[in-house]
């Protein structure tokens, strides 16, 4: 079963228009190379999705949003729909962040809203899951990693084109990788996870990101776990060499 590697960068509060379509120019050139081998997207904050899907157009880029409503439309001041994200461009939405998590209120029922929507307005999902320093020291990793990938999934037929993302909230800017040990023990147990609900089969071709902390010098190795099919990457997305780095590791 072959898993292509899929890189996203989350440029989370980051970038003006003028910057971001700057960033995706560059990227554009230092990647064009890798269009079969790795699948790469970005997630611009919600100014600049279209202007930067302008920029993208005819590349191998796809573009990603932050996050989304769960409702298509109505009176909610300051949210964006999934639908209003599929028509500017985006293909992917990441949802369930910790950042979103921990400042916003999101739970495993909100981002299971949030998947109905993005799979209904013909966008995928990428679920962050992830266990807080204290929840890793009181042993609980794969408890709470567990109880995010049910919640998350509850109710949703098997579906192999679904992305998880394990970020380890205590990795998350913090420059401490998870080991590329600790990263492929929790991406192995996710996946008999997400076995156990959709079976094997769709199991084994769910893809599961690793993020936290990569960067160039650490990507190989993570990117290299069996269970490891590619990198959401917040940091060092924000630079076109950088981010580059971390795609060709895998390519
Ligand atoms: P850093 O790569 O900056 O640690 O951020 C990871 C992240 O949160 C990506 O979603």
């Amino acid at each position: 079963m072959s898993r292509r590697c899929f890189v996203t960068g989350n440029w989370k509060m980051n970038k003006t228009v003028a910057e971001a379509t700057a960033l995706v120019r560059e990227l554009r050139g230092l990647v064009s190379m890798v269009r079969d081998r790795v699948e790469v997207a970005v997630a611009p904050p919600f100014t600049a999705l279209y202007p930067v899907a302008k920029a993208l157009e005819d590349s191998n880029i796809a573009l990603a949003a932050q996050t989304c409503h769960a409702e298509p439309s109505g009176a909610f001041t300051g949210e964006v729909s999934a639908p209003m994200l599929k028509e500017v461009g985006c293909s992917w939405v990441i949802l369930g962040h910790s950042e979103r998590r921990q400042f916003f209120g999101e739970t495993d029922a909100t981002v299971n809203r949030k998947i109905a929507a993005t799979v209904k307005a013909g966008l995928l999902p990428i679920i962050c899951v992830g266990e807080t320093l204290q929840e890793r020291e009181a042993n609980k990793t794969l408890e709470v990693v567990t109880t995010q990938v049910k919640g998350a999934l509850a109710g949703f037929a098997a579906n192999p084109a679904f992305v998880i993302a394990y970020e380890p909230v205590w990795a998350i800017g913090t420059g401490k990788t998870a080991t590329s040990r600790q990263a492929q023990e929790v991406h192995a147990h996710i996946r008999q996870v997400v076995g156990g609900l959709w079976g094997q089969d769709t199991a084994a071709q769910v893809r599961i990101q690793y993020g936290g902390s990569v960067k160039g010098d650490n990507a190989a190795e993570l990117l290299g776990q069996p269970d490891i099919d590619g990198a959401l990457v917040g940091g060092a997305s924000l630079k076109a060499a950088d981010f580059a780095a971390i795609i060709k590791a895998r390519a």
